[in-house]
């Protein structure tokens, strides 16, 4: 099987969220208690991709690299690059190229997250697809803020179109997106947007054009946050909190994934938690050995 790599976009300007934003990056802002970060990295982890390139803008990629390091702490391998200015999401798959080398990609923006009972299966048979492209439709109220995917009546894609006036399904395209090794390739044909982007949205329409787009509707109960706006992120704060409360379990704990997936073993966890065994982050990674 051809592999697959992960890559997780943290760039931007994240201004919407001024002045939170403006001496801290997006992306490492709280959700919680842990930075928003760790939940798309989370759903790489889970889909068990463990090769992952985190794109960042120059200024931000030291504090990236002193939260994260190498990734072998969680039994993961993390490398860096940068992109200078927010030329688009689509971007980050030129940016991505050589890391890549001809692999398969599942590509997550840094401030979506993703949680609901059965997303490792989806997200399974979404790596397991070794030609074309999956994207993940979620039905929301106000679709004409994203991508928007209009369905046949077998839920095949017909259309997507950026933040349309008028959207004609109430289907968001999710900020996750799987690829097949052309992907690169393919976004390097893609010309900036009026907005001066390369758009997302355009590699998928190629892909649609060619009859080799699938999409993933995410089901009712599914949760797909976005932190985008100082509302967003707070909703995102909220939700985690309560369930977290409610179950005494962490949902986006990498640590944890990385165990369960027996990456790291029950000396790597116990190593990890020591230096934090007097806090609430700590104390729950013990407990899991006791399991
Ligand atoms: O969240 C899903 C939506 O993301 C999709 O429905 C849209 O099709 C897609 O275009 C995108 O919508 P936005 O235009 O609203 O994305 P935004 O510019 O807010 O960027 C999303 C994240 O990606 C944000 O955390 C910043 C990061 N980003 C964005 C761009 C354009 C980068 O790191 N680099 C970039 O060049």
């Amino acid at each position: 099987m051809t592999a697959i790599k992960g890559i997780l976009l943290a760039g931007g300007t994240g201004s919407r969220l001024y002045p939170l934003t403006s001496v801290i990056t997006k992306q490492m802002l709280p959700v919680y208690d842990k930075p928003l970060l760790y939940y798309p990295l989370a759903t790489l982890m889970l889909a068990g991709i463990r090769d992952i390139l985190i794109i960042t803008t120059p200024e931000e990629q030291p504090s990236y690299q002193r939260l994260l390091g190498d990734g072998g702490q969680f039994g993961i391998s993390l490398s860096y690059a940068t992109q200078p200015s927010p030329n688009g999401i689509a971007e980050a798959l030129l940016i991505g190229r050589s890391f890549l080398a001809g692999a398969r990609v599942m590509l997550i923006l840094g401030d979506n997250i993703f949680f609901g009972h059965g997303l490792q299966p989806v997200l399974h048979a979404a790596r397991e697809k070794t030609h074309g492209a999956t994207i993940f439709g979620y039905w929301v109220s106000d679709p004409e803020r994203f991508g928007v995917v209009d369905l046949d009546a077998d839920g095949n894609p017909t259309a997507i179109t950026e933040k349309p006036d008028n959207p004609r399904s109430h289907y968001a395209v999710t900020g996750l997106y799987s690829y097949d090794h052309r992907a690169s390739e393919l976004a390097a044909e893609l010309t900036p947007s009026a907005r001066g982007e390369l758009e997302i949205t355009d590699l998928n329409c190629r892909y649609l054009e060619r009859g080799e787009l699938s999409v993933h509707r995410l089901q009712r109960g599914f949760a797909w946050l976005d932190a985008g706006t100082p509302d967003a992120l707070l909703d995102a704060a909220n939700y985690v909190a309560t369930l977290e409360r409610r179950q005494g379990l962490k949902i986006g704990c990498v640590e944890e994934i990385a165990w369960r997936a027996g990456w790291i073993d029950d000396h790597d966890l116990e190593r990890l938690s020591a230096p934090i065994r007097d806090v609430d982050y700590g104390r729950y990674l013990l407990k899991l050995l006791d399991e």
